[in-house]
């Protein structure tokens, strides 16, 4: 699904809907977070108006659902509090920038992709099998939502790769290199010896 390499271990799932309310907190948190990527890759690449008109939207998006996650938490008598460790994240932006080498922007984006499919593969199972049927409704709309913001990141990438010289299939090749890295590291956090956080990227 969405270029990824391995699809969600079945224990990830439990871990979710066993604290969906750790879940909605994680999950504000990662949507703020992907607005605030796509307002620092705008800042810094204002030369691109490509770019801008569509990370602005994507920030836009995210922002929204933002409020609207933090509005489930506010109605459930949970605050925002602090952002939980983020492993994936982290784990994923080494790989596209080893050894403190500085990351490419097609990497950047690519990262992004992976980011948004596999937010996009989880809420998919979450649509599926939570119990709040409000919240089976809120994942089902969102993770359209998820598969438009991974085209707009890869379509972003071939962009930039076309200026760099580098051809739309090399960036594609780029793009799996990257995933079966996601892959092990979703391996890793759900399913492997670390205990799975109900997290949305476990
Ligand atoms: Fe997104």
């Amino acid at each position: 699904m969405l270029g990824l390499a391995v699809t969600t271990d079945e224990k990830w799932v439990e871990a979710a809907l066993a604290d969906v309310d750790a879940l909605l907190v994680d999950h504000a948190h990662c949507e703020m977070k992907a607005a605030s990527n796509a307002m620092s890759l705008i800042v810094r690449h204002g030369d691109r108006p490509e770019l801008v008109s569509a990370l602005t939207l994507l920030a836009e998006e995210e922002l929204a659902h933002f409020r609207r996650v933090h509005e489930l938490l506010v109605a459930r008598g949970r605050a925002l509090g602090p952002p939980p460790i983020d492993p994936y994240a982290a784990e994923l932006r080494k790989v596209a920038a080893p050894k403190g080498k500085s990351v490419s922007l097609v990497d950047r984006l690519l990262v992004g992709a992976l980011i948004e499919a596999r937010s996009c593969e989880r809420f998919k199972l979450l649509a599926e099998r939570c119990p709040d049927l409000e919240l089976r409704a809120f994942y089902a709309e969102l993770l359209a939502c998820e598969a438009g913001h991974y085209r707009t990141f890869v379509d972003l990438a071939i962009a930039e790769g076309a200026r760099d010289g580098i051809d739309a299939k090399a960036v594609r090749v780029r793009l799996s290199e990257l995933s079966t890295a996601e892959a092990t590291i979703v391996a890793q956090l759900s399913g492997g010896a670390v205990e799975t956080r109900a997290t949305v990227h476990g």
